[in-house]
């Protein structure tokens, strides 16, 4: 991408959305002949029944690749037209070339700029507003952000407390320069935010620089997801309502004016105990972590595209995406759903 900055000030708007979700359903009835679990137990906790799991030949990028191409064909836009294609994932194909590289080539966006981001969880709401200030500082007009994940691969297919839990799954979206738009269209804001003191409580613990995989006395697990399970629930009931709250008062605007809630699927207590606290009754309430399951950042994304391809959200609507997850990072966002007609 080639581009000035302060040339032009236009408006982020949020165009169009697709998902891909890998055809493997692995229900909770074969997760109770893997660990010591019942199919009761993951519905009663976490909302659970099933969810997909990515074939053997299949990595992130073919994942993102699969939600980046329906997008495209759904918003009929051209490849070569992107400017910019943001990857929100955590299970990258590699640690480098970026994934987005990857799909980039595959998709023949020959003219886009390509990185990945890792806020984990909270990644797509971090690349849509990365997205925004792309297109509203007048250096890209036509940006994808796809949030990709294959966590079954960093699973520890023995710990019952997390691979119940994770899943794989890709969401993209589309943003656009609006040339036009009034103020109150398009993306309106975010609220983002980050406390590494929390680092220890859901992480990998080695297979980075401080403790590469092959350091010695490094076990298979510890190249797996970890995971406080308690400590991180109470962290995310209470950090989906501040930072909703602290957006919203931010936009002069109320939970009353919110047309529908995509929250990170992570538990479906979590986000009913969010719901209640924001007075958002369950009708304007995204969930499809029963047959999803927990695909961090490509949860939102996947989540949204359910919904719109379900009619439940009108061109116009104001949705309020909160995700939360590991270092520990989160992020809200107020954008209207302005489709391409
Ligand atoms: N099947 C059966 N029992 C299980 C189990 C499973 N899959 N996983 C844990 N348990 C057991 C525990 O060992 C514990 O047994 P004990 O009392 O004998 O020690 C018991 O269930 C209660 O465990 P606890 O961790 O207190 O359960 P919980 O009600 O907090 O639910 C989670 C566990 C993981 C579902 C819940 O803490 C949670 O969702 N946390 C947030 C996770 C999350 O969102 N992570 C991603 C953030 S992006």
């Amino acid at each position: 991408m080639l581009a000035l900055t302060g040339r032009t000030r236009p408006r982020a708007r949020l165009t169009g959305v697709a998902s891909y979700l890998p055809e493997r359903v692995l229900t909770n009835a074969e997760l109770e002949t893997m660990v010591d679990t019942t199919d009761k137990w993951i519905r009663e906790r976490t909302g659970i029944s099933e969810r997909h799991i990515a074939a053997d030949d299949q990595a992130t990028s073919d994942l993102a690749l699969g939600a980046a191409q329906a997008l495209l064909r759904s918003t009929r836009t051209s490849a070569a037209d992107l400017d910019l294609l943001i990857i929100a994932t955590t299970t990258p194909d590699h640690i480098f070339p970026p994934t987005a590289t990857l799909v980039a080539d595959q998709l023949g966006a020959t003219s886009a700029a390509a990185l990945d981001i890792n806020a984990v969880c909270s990644g797509f709401v971090y690349g849509l507003a990365h997205a925004t200030g792309m297109v509203e500082s007048g250096l890209a007009r036509k940006v994808m952000v796809i949030g990709a994940e294959t966590l079954s691969r960093i699973v520890d297919w023995n710990d019952r407390s997390t691979c119940v839990l994770f899943a794989d799954g890709a969401g993209a979206v589309l943003i656009e320069a609006d040339d036009e738009g009034d103020p109150g269209s398009g993306v309106i804001g975010f609220e983002l935010g980050a406390d590494g003191s929390g680092k220890d409580l859901l992480c990998i613990p080695a297979g980075g620089s401080r403790r590469p995989a092959r350091s010695e006395g490094v076990e298979p697990a510890d190249l797996c997801i970890q995971m406080a399970g308690r400590e991180v629930f109470r962290f995310a009931t209470g950090i989906m309502v501040e930072s909703a709250t602290r957006l919203l008062q931010e936009a002069g605007l109320t939970t009353d004016d919110v047309d529908l809630l995509v929250p990170h699927q992570a538990n479906s207590r979590i986000i009913q105990h969010a719901a209640e606290k924001l007075e958002i009754p369950p009708e304007k309430v995204v969930t499809n972590i029963d047959h999803v399951g927990n695909t961090s950042s490509a949860s939102i994304p996947v989540a949204l595209a359910e919904a719109v391809e379900q009619g439940n959200v009108a061109p116009g609507d104001l949705l309020l995406m909160v995700g939360f997850g590991a270092g520990l990072t989160w992020g809200a966002g107020l954008v209207r759903w302005e489709p391409r007609t």
